[in-house]
């Protein structure tokens, strides 16, 4: 028996490099190997989108495009959409009877992301939006979550979650193990790449757009002439360059810390990497851009698999809990 992965997104639009290296590079390589669910979290997008739901449908087919661009193959991943599953919805509710208010406030990723959003008096949902992570996660009694480093904190809660629900009421979940991955610079040099700071590279950038992004990214601040020793350390081009380049990352640190290449070099270089792993993934973008009855069949059938799976997990949580009552 293959064990299980899950992970997934929200749809607040189309990924970018950061989502590529944080989750979607791993999802791919481990596909044949595990049973791999992949949730498109449109309930949680509403925890932040809440008055802007015009923009979810185009937001969903974007994120699935970008999936099967990448190379996430439906004939062995089930791609499925969260509001469709009304099994993660029931689970939230259970869970939520014995997850701490106190918990909540203090996961450090919900604090960052409600001070970026300026959030001072949050909503329950959104406060709660890691009960509902961990009913994402243990609908399908995943093993294995690979996700950025952000979420390392929700995936700690849903292995309490786990644990506790197995103590109080009897072994049926598991306790998934988390698969942290790093997470990439934005281009401003910011740690994280993300579509709200507005410093991302998305994989359906054009190849023009991708060059011109690169050229603004912020490198090693006190290398002011082109022969000046450069410090790879402290420079984002670098990070990229060892992430997407890899096979330059060794030659380029020697002859950046002498002088020997000088920044508008070195990102031409990047650009170009970028450009060449990107155009297999832009070639296939386009092809499902025109043939989105495609798509929606295979998030209709993933949904209906991953709806069956739940209904397994909620009767054994439901059992569990006496949830019974009428033989
Ligand atoms: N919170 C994740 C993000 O912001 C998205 C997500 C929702 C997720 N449910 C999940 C990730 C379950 C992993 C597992 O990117």
């Amino acid at each position: 028996m293959k064990k299980t992965i899950l992970t997934g997104d929200r749809p607040t639009g189309k990924l970018h490099l950061g989502h590529y290296v944080g989750s979607l590079q791993s999802r791919v390589a481990l596909q044949h190997e595990y049973d791999t669910f992949i949730i498109i979290a449109d309930v949680q997008a509403l925890t932040t989108n809440w008055d802007n739901p015009d923009q979810l449908a185009g937001d969903l087919h974007e994120v699935a495009m970008d999936y099967l661009a990448v190379g996430i193959d439906p004939s062995v991943a089930t791609i499925f959409v969260q509001s469709m599953v009304p099994q993660i919805a029931e689970l939230t509710i259970f869970y939520s009877m014995f997850v701490p208010v106190n918990v909540l406030r203090h996961n450090p990723t919900i604090k960052t992301e409600a001070a970026q959003k300026g959030y001072n008096d949050m909503n329950y949902g959104f406060l709660g939006y890691p009960v509902s992570q961990a009913a994402d996660i243990t609908f399908c009694k995943a093993h294995l979550v690979p996700v950025g480093k952000d979420q390392a904190p929700h995936l700690e809660l849903t292995r309490q979650i786990a644990r506790r629900f197995n103590s109080l009421y009897g072994e049926v979940l598991v306790e998934p193990d988390a698969m942290i991955q790093p997470l990439l610079k934005g281009l401003d040099g910011n740690t994280k790449m993300s579509k709200s700071i507005g410093n991302a590279i998305y994989l359906s950038d054009p190849a023009d757009e991708v060059l011109r992004k690169v050229k603004t990214a912020v490198t090693d601040p006190a290398r002011i002439r082109k022969d000046d020793p450069g410090h790879p350390k402290v420079c984002t081009v670098f990070a990229y360059q060892k992430e997407f380049n890899k096979s330059f990352a060794p030659e380029l640190e020697k002859i950046c810390k002498k002088g020997e290449i000088g920044c508008v070099e070195c990102k031409k270089r990047l650009a170009a990497a970028l450009n060449e792993m990107l155009e297999p993934i832009r070639e296939k973008r386009t092809y499902y851009e025109s043939h989105l009855d495609e798509v929606d069949d295979i998030l209709q059938a993933g949904t209906q698999r991953a709806i069956s799976v739940g209904a397994q997990t909620l009767a054994e949580v439901k059992e569990a809990m006496k949830i019974d009552y009428f033989g």
